[in-house]
């Protein structure tokens, strides 16, 4: 992606129209009159009643994640414990960063089928659609994964924001699967065992103001290939996010200092379809940026692993094959972003 493809420099040269590269075929063009506008019922879980809740609260709270993990696949997160600096400080640094000339950020490149450094992913091929949105990507754990050369020096406490921010992240998720385990009605330890020393990786989305929105995509329609997905949308931000239900694309009214979470397609996997990995997408704004900053967690990559033989009966026969997670991994991330196609890998 040199400097035509760089969706912020076409934002700085204020056309009124999007180059072709970004002009979505009718079939792909977002629609954006028809989705529902009004505030979403994507439910709303309340950490605190998890962590600290007493047992009937507990009990109430764990129902309220089993229906949003079924029906929803989706879930907003408040009351998660982690400090509201910690989630600023890492927005502030996200924007001082995509705000850079695009010189500096091209000195930490994404290199193509890699989701690490700065420019976008998921582009295989000339006549491919670009999405309306400028990405920067890092592998965080386990270790061997950071690649340091493509960890900015500017702003000069990035490095250092991004690893608060995904310490407390990782805390969160690990959690959240240990609560997920139990919704499941199985051993709060059952993912954490199985996992092996957890992949995270960390990718920020920034979408300019696009003066076209009804023809382009902020970021195509896909589910993620993780186990969690922690989604932060930036405060301030327009509303881009929408995950598709009932074939209707449901917006994500931001909640102050709540985050998004996701159920991705490994826990589709393990628990047979019963916790849905939902299709999402983002779309642009014709005034105002948004900036989102996602945390995906997956299993170790050398882990195999199928539907789990606790959520499988004669009522309920296995959709899934056994796989090593790791080649899903990069089968994911080989491959353009298209619905749930990945999943099929699966199958
Ligand atoms: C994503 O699905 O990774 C990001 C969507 C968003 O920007 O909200
Ligand atoms: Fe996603």
């Amino acid at each position: 992606v040199g400097h035509i493809d760089d969706v912020q420099e076409l934002r700085k040269a204020k056309q009124s129209n999007v180059p072709q590269r970004f002009v979505r075929d009718m079939a792909e063009r977002p629609e954006l009159a028809t989705t529902v506008t009004h505030p979403s019922d994507i439910p709303v879980i309340d950490l605190s009643n998890l962590v600290k809740g007493g047992k009937a609260r507990f009990q109430a709270e764990i129902l309220k994640l089993t229906a949003a993990c079924e029906e929803w696949g989706f879930f907003q997160v408040i009351n998660h414990g982690i400090d509201v600096e910690v989630l600023s400080d890492i927005e502030k640094m996200a924007m001082e960063f995509f705000m850079l000339p695009l010189e500096e950020k091209q000195k930490y490149p994404m290199a193509p089928g890699t989701v690490q450094g700065y420019g976008q992913a998921f582009v295989f091929s000339e006549d491919q659609k670009l999405d309306w949105c400028n990405m920067f990507a890092l592998g965080l754990e386990p270790h061997y994964m950071r690649n340091l050369s493509l960890w900015p020096k500017n702003p000069p406490t990035f490095s250092e924001s991004i690893e608060n921010y995904s310490r407390e992240i990782r805390k969160l998720c690990k959690s959240l699967m240990s609560f997920i385990a139990v919704s499941l009605g199985l051993n709060k330890d059952v993912f954490e065992d199985m996992f092996g020393v957890a992949v995270q990786a960390v990718r920020m989305n920034y979408y300019p103001a696009c003066p076209r929105p009804d023809l382009v995509m902020g970021l195509s329609p896909h589910s993620d290939g993780s186990a969690l997905t922690v989604l932060q949308q930036g405060k301030g931000s327009s509303v881009g996010l929408q995950i598709l239900k009932n074939n209707t694309w449901v917006p994500v009214q931001p909640i102050p200092n709540a985050l998004v979470i996701n159920i991705g397609d490994t826990i589709e996997v393990l628990t047979n379809g019963r916790y849905k990995s939902v299709e999402h997408r983002a779309v642009t704004n014709k005034e105002k940026d948004r900036l989102s900053i996602v945390t995906f967690y997956a299993p170790s990559y050398d882990i195999e692993l199928g539907p789990m033989p606790e959520l499988m009966d004669e009522k309920n026969p296995t959709k899934f094959r056994r796989y090593n997670h790791g080649e899903y991994s990069k089968h994911y991330v080989t491959n353009k972003l298209q619905g749930k196609k990945t999943l099929e890998f699966a199958k």
